[in-house]
């Protein structure tokens, strides 16, 4: 069996990071994580302690531009050569060119259902739009923000009483099964990222 090699990028406490841990943990899951990276000190470091994971910091802060700071972060991933690139609540825009370097072998997570609430206020923004249903998205990265065409997304509803982090909490295991679910698919090669990516630009 050919294994998928990802490295997985978040800023946050990483729980969806750790579902998919836990997924290519077993043995018959297509991919396998070789290496965590963040634009902060992120909690979800611990994850990857716990599963044994190397981990690289690129602090955003330390550099002068974003344009640096994603060089910096280029380089990084690039020492790992990963088969892809899951952004995982990485809560920073990468500049075009990281994008333009790993196009499109990127994807992320999104918790709305695109091309609704895209940014990094998803959950919040459905709220204040009073809509009855969100969802959860995984796309792949493209220029915009959140703009990259969608590999899978599923409804989630939006309950009377509803707070922010009562709904984030309700999609994030959508999200995570959705994610966990496209990985397998791409390692399997049932989803082409260059067709998806292709079929989306036309
Ligand atoms: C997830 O819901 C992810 O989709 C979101 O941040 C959360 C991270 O949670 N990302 C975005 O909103 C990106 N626009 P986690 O750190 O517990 O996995």
């Amino acid at each position: 069996m050919r294994v998928l090699t990802v490295a997985v990028l978040i800023s946050g406490a990483g729980s969806n990071l750790r579902a998919l841990l836990e997924a290519a943990s077993a043995p018959d899951y297509p991919a396998r994580i070789i290496a965590i990276g963040a634009d902060r000190e992120a909690a979800g470091f611990e994850h990857a302690e716990a599963f044994g994971i190397p981990t690289f910091l690129v602090p955003f802060r330390e550099f002068e531009s974003r344009e640096a700071w994603g060089r910096e972060l280029g380089v990084q991933l690039a020492a790992w050569q990963p088969d892809l690139v899951v952004l995982s609540g990485m809560m920073r825009l990468l500049p075009a060119d990281l994008v333009a370097q790993w196009a499109p072998r990127i994807i992320n997570t999104h918790p709305a259902y695109l091309p609704e609430f895209p940014g990094a206020h998803g959950v919040r923004d459905a709220i204040a739009a009073g809509v009855t249903q969100t969802g959860a998205s995984v796309i792949v990265v493209d220029h915009g923000v959140d703009s990259g065409p969608i590999l899978a997304q599923e409804r989630v509803p939006v309950l009377p009483g509803d707070d922010e982090s009562a709904l984030h909490e309700r999609i994030k295991p959508v999200e995570r099964r959705l994610l966990i679910d496209v990985v397998r698919r791409i390692a399997d090669g049932e989803i082409d990222l260059a067709v998806a990516a292709a079929e989306a630009s036309k």
